[in-house]
């Protein structure tokens, strides 16, 4: 092959420039031409609902306390890290997460499947002081969210200001946000069948065990002990109606 040709090319910036939007544009198109034939970017799953009022306080206090710096909640798929964390994380998971909980750094271990993995002893023990369960954790310990007591006074205002950006609390779920906060941490008070009707699957119990109140940890550890249970993998299609 001979050079001449695209000695033209290379001496005219003018006609390099030409090329050069012609070859992305090409690249461009493969790319985002595609996504405008599926019928949707987020996979169909059984089971996903949003946050219960207690788990999405839970949420604001793990944000709050920037443990996302040291976490990730986005399993790649990757073999290594499905064989350690389980089944690789779906678009659907995080579909009701505003703002997303992905992280971008591990210090610690990804914690989008952690949900059920240890007793919400072991999780008060952790929180409380890390290296009493951990002899080598260099995680910081939280022993004060035991102590402090749960503000929810404006949890209605948390679930619509989620509603607004569209996860799908009904007007009935905001008005019993603060009973459904009280059930769910294990008050006696509480309607636990009417939290489940709302939200399926919920665990309802004092995660802190202490009953009579509701603390920032009961809200943490019910965080913590929901994450990656929602899903049904059992009627999940791998392959995805997009695909076939
Ligand atoms: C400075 C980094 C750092 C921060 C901040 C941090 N962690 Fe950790 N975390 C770790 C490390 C390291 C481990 C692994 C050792 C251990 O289990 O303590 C860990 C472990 C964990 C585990 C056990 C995970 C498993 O699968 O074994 C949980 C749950 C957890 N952290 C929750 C939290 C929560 C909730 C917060 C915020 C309140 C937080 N972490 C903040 C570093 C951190």
């Amino acid at each position: 092959m001979s050079w001449g040709k695209h000695d033209v090319l290379e001496k005219s910036p003018m006609l390099m420039l030409v090329g050069i939007l012609i070859v992305v544009s090409i690249g461009g198109l493969i790319e985002i031409a595609p996504l405008f034939w599926l019928s949707s970017t987020v996979e169909k799953v059984q089971g996903m609902r949003p946050y219960s009022p207690l788990e999405l306080s839970g949420r604001n206090i793990y944000i709050r306390e920037g443990c996302y710096l040291c976490h990730s909640q986005m399993i790649r798929s990757l073999r290594d890290e499905v064989e350690r964390y389980g089944h690789y994380s779906l678009a659907a998971e995080s579909m009701y997460d505003h703002p997303f909980q992905w992280g971008s750094k591990r210090t610690g271990p990804d914690l989008a499947r952690v949900g059920g993995k240890y007793s919400d002893e072991w999780h008060r023990a952790h929180m409380i002081d890390p290296r009493s369960v951990v002899p080598e954790s260099v995680m910081p310990g939280y022993p004060f969210l035991a102590e402090r007591e749960l503000d929810y006074d404006d949890i209605q205002d948390q679930l619509k200001t989620n509603a607004t950006v569209g996860v799908p609390y009904t007007d009935e779920m905001i008005e019993a946000a603060k009973a459904d906060v009280e059930a769910q941490a294990g008050k006696d008070s509480g309607d636990v069948a009417a939290l489940l009707a709302r939200y399926p699957k919920a665990q309802a119990r004092s995660f802190d065990g202490d009953p009579e109140k509701v603390t920032e940890l009961d809200a943490l550890v019910a965080y913590m002990q929901m994450l990656g249970t929602l899903v049904d993998f059992a009627s999940f299609d791998e392959a995805g109606p997009n695909l076939r």
